[in-house]
């Protein structure tokens, strides 16, 4: 079967405010697994549902598995909540529905994700450093906020002028 596709900027469904997701039904799980292929192969360390255009709660994450040695950990994060937030840190990003783009943005540095898996077990996960601020980027996308909506306007004018260009010259 064919790989989802990548929404992209400036789609509309990028910035909605997903729902919550009230039973893990079979096609939740099957969406899961879609996301979880989606990210290796393009390749990413986090997707979120509104990115293949499902407006609902969920996200896929593996920060690690880039490391041999650590290998393929996908965790799929249902209705995620984060909490205690410590510090800050700063972090140059990019997101597979921003294409060709990397800011500087600053996020907390140390989190507490609570959501649930697929078999609707809660779980908490102490995160801190780049898997804080995946964490973060994803609940975003879940919010309709993208990376480039927590940069500066000019910065952000700036890509999505870019941007257009980049669309229009793609139609000649
Ligand atoms: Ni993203």
């Amino acid at each position: 079967m064919p790989l989802r596709e990548v929404v992209q900027f400036p789609d509309p469904r990028l910035n909605k405010v997903s729902e919550p997701v009230t039973e893990v039904t079979d096609a939740v799980r099957a969406l899961a697994r879609d996301m979880i292929d989606v990210m290796y192969d393009e390749p990413g360390i986090g997707l979120a549902a509104p990115q293949v255009g499902e407006s609902i709660r969920m996200f896929v994450i593996d920060t690690d598995w880039s490391d041999q040695e650590i290998g393929k950990q996908p965790r799929v994060v249902v209705n995620p909540e984060i909490s205690d937030r410590e510090g800050r840190i700063t972090w140059d990003e990019g997101c597979l529905s921003v294409p060709n783009y990397n800011a500087i943005v600053e996020r907390d540095e140390t989190i507490t994700l609570r959501g649930t898996d697929l078999d609707g077990t809660p779980f908490e996960e102490r995160a801190e450093g780049l898997r804080a601020v995946c964490i973060q980027h994803e609940v975003d996308h879940l919010d309709g906020i993208l990376f480039i909506d927590r940069i500066s306007r000019l910065k952000r004018s700036l890509y999505v002028k870019k941007r257009k260009k980049q669309l229009a010259d793609e139609l000649e």
